[in-house]
């Protein structure tokens, strides 16, 4: 089996062009693209220049064409609503191109942006798919992002238009998105023609009069668009997520090394294949389509591969219990279930020994995939032990757009190894450097990096910013990606990824800057300064604890102090940021030239022995963190 893995790894390696050439003639190109690749266009190259699609096209047109089109293609399954609809191959394009005329009637056109700010719904796949039919770019952002954050991505993207939904749904409170969105428009400096507002049933909105239409109107009034055929290396969507500063980085997917890349990774990584007809395998990812995860495999690689996709509303627990997902797989026959190590910890702490998961057929279940964060082996253990399935590790990050590391159903499995990522897909040459860019000896931990050039899919830039794109990614190891991710490669050639180089943490699957939380924590009133570290949760893997040092002269009540700070992340970055302590400390531990040592610490709220650097300027000041900390529990 592994013999199967080594031939297409060593197949790629050998003629990369004619590995990638073979891998889009799964896509219908209305023009062949010149090259496969060109070293010399953006920071690193481009992938399929010449070459003209349409990706919505490639997504639901074709597959109509070829017969499919009663095949579903989208099941939405909220357990919000308590509510499930289908949406055949036929009824997804046509709504699309529905959806696509109602934009065009509002002035967008190829190349403009449309900012999407939607829960999960089929509404916030369709204007995703609809902008793709137009060559128009999408910005889709997470529903637990505040008005500030908004602001930021509508600054960043320039919309044209943004279509909104009324209202979330989270377990127990009804989140009202217009009061978000009015916020957001009164801070942002860049003004879109308008919005289209999808109105849901739990709290409709009030529309903005000469602002805001009603989409399902907008939809059912308009002509339906044919697809624009747009250049492979035009942009198909911008995704902002969390860089190392405040400012959110504009991760730019392109439309031909994106559908190739992603088509390709449907029966290599995760073996879900449509039938004849209206048969088909069902791929769920329990994500979110505010995330890459949610972008890739709820919408464009299951549909660009012609199988059938779920879309959940819900958590995977308390909607209503921690047996939610197993419900799902067995209602809708699931064969492949996708979603992070945070959901099966969250299902583990409620549902041990799996009586719930028990409960429900899981014959048609093939395989658990799992990524957004490091999977700790216990958790692997454990469901792995339970299902009676494998389960696949596979590393990526919103830049790739799709697994960097796997193990490949397409190919039989490598071995599970609980803890690692698995194997270099096809494609990446994944190696650990030292700080010099030098290779690691196998086991050694460094820096993790991607040789280049990186595969189609990947982001050949930033939004505007190829600058940006060199310094943040390429500029460290010449002729290498940064991932920003530390770990090693083990003698036989499996990855394990160890945690972040840099401020960013992982709450939840949720990838998150320290530095913008620290940005919010300075403009309190009173804080002097202050540091964002992240301790270890159980179910979140980790979480944020804010560390502040106040003004002096300051003589408020430091609890009061902490709940405002609190209140202010909930606020300026939203809920999901799970900010919830903010301790404030008479001095931070700092070197001798001035550097706050976070490293030390984050050794010690998670309680391991913290490394002393031999330049802290003074050792007396940990002894006060550690008292603070203990206070706090
Ligand atoms: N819109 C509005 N608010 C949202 C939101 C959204 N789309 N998503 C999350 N939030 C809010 C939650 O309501 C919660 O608010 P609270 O502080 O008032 O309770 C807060 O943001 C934190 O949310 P979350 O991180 O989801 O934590 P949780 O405690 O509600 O649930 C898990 C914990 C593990 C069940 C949940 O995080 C989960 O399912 N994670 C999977 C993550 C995932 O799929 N990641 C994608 C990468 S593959
Ligand atoms: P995001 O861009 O939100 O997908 O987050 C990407 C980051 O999440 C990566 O750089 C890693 O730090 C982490 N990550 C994602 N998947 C994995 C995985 N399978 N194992 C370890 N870390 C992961």
């Amino acid at each position: 089996m592994e013999s199967t893995y080594a031939a297409r790894y060593a197949g790629w390696r050998t003629d990369p062009e004619r590995f990638w050439a073979e891998a889009a003639r799964s896509i219908d190109w209305i023009a062949p693209y010149e090259r496969v690749f060109d070293p010399q266009r953006g920071p690193f190259g481009s992938w399929f220049p010449g070459g003209r699609l349409n990706t919505a096209a490639n997504c639901l047109d074709r597959h109509v064409a070829k017969g499919a089109g009663e095949r579903i293609a989208l099941i939405w399954d909220s357990a919000m609503e308590g509510r499930v609809t289908r949406h055949t191959y036929r009824e997804l394009r046509d709504r699309v191109a529905k959806f696509a005329g109602a934009l065009a009637a509002r002035g967008v056109a190829k190349g403009d942006r449309v900012v999407i700010y939607m829960p999960m719904v089929p509404e916030a796949a369709i204007a995703m798919l609809a902008c793709a039919r137009l060559g128009a770019v999408h910005s889709v952002v997470f529903g637990g992002f505040a008005a500030p954050e908004l602001a930021s991505r509508i600054d960043g993207a320039k919309p044209k238009l943004i279509v909104a939904a009324s209202c979330g749904l989270e377990p127990g409170r009804v989140v009202d998105y217009t009061p978000i969105l009015d916020a957001a428009l009164g801070r942002a400096s860049h003004r879109p023609d308008g919005c289209l507002i999808f109105q849901r049933p739990a709290a409709p909105a009030a529309l903005v009069a000469g602002r805001d239409e009603d989409y399902l109107q907008a939809e059912a009034e308009a002509a339906p668009h044919d697809p624009v055929p747009v250049a492979a290396t035009d942009p198909l969507y911008i995704l902002y997520t969390s860089g190392t500063t405040g400012r959110p980085k504009g991760i730019v997917r392109d439309n031909g090394g994106h559908a190739v890349a992603l088509a390709a990774s449907i029966p290599l990584i995760y073996d879900a294949h449509p039938g004849e007809g209206a048969a088909s395998d069902v791929m769920w990812t329990a994500s979110d389509v505010g995330w890459v995860v949610g972008h890739s495999y709820i919408v464009y690689a299951p549909l660009l591969a012609g199988v059938t996709s779920v879309m959940y509303e819900g958590k995977p627990v308390g909607t209503p219990d921690a047996g939610a997902f197993w419900r799902v797989c067995n209602a809708h026959g699931v064969k492949t279930l996708f979603t992070a190590p945070t959901a099966l910890r969250a299902i583990k702490q409620q549902d041990p020994d799996g009586k719930l998961l028990k409960a429900h057929d899981l014959s048609r279940l093939e395989a658990l995939f799992l990524a957004g964060e490091r999977c700790d082996p216990p958790t692997a253990e454990w469901i792995a032990a339970l299902l009676g399935k494998p389960v696949i590790d596979n590393w990526w990050q919103t830049e790739t757009g799709w697994p960097i590391t796997a193990r490949f159903r397409g190919l039989g499995l490598t071995p599970f190894k609980p803890g690692s990522g698995g194997r270099a897909c096809p494609g990446y040459d994944v190696q650990a450097l030292d700080a010099e860019g030098g290779a690691m000896t196998p086991g050694e931990v460094g820096a993790l990096a991607i040789k280049l050039p990186l595969p189609p899919g990947c982001a050949p830039t930033l939004w505007q910013d190829d600058e940006g794109y060199r310094r943040a990614y390429l500029d460290a190891f010449p002729g290498w990606y940064r991932t920003g991710d530390a770990g090693m490669v083990d003698a036989d050639g499996d990855v394990w990824v160890m945690g972040r180089t840099d401020d960013i943490i992982n709450v939840a699957g949720h990838r998150l800057s320290t530095g913008a939380m620290e940005e919010v924590l300075a403009a309190h009133r009173d804080v002097a300064e202050c540091a964002v570290i992240a301790r270890h949760d159980p179910v979140k893997g980790e979480v944020p604890l804010g560390l502040v040092v106040l003004k002096s002269g300051v003589d408020r009540d430091e609890a009061a102090i902490a709940g405002e700070l609190v209140a202010l992340v909930r606020e300026r970055i939203g809920p999901v940021a799970a900010f919830k302590t903010a301790i404030v400390v008479p001095r931070l531990p700092k070197t001798r030239s001035g550097k706050i040592l976070r490293a030390t610490m984050k050794q010690m709220a998670n309680g391991t022995a913290p490394v002393v650097p031999p330049t802290i300027e003074d050792v007396s000041v940990l002894d006060q963190i550690a008292t603070r900390l203990a206070g706090q529990g």
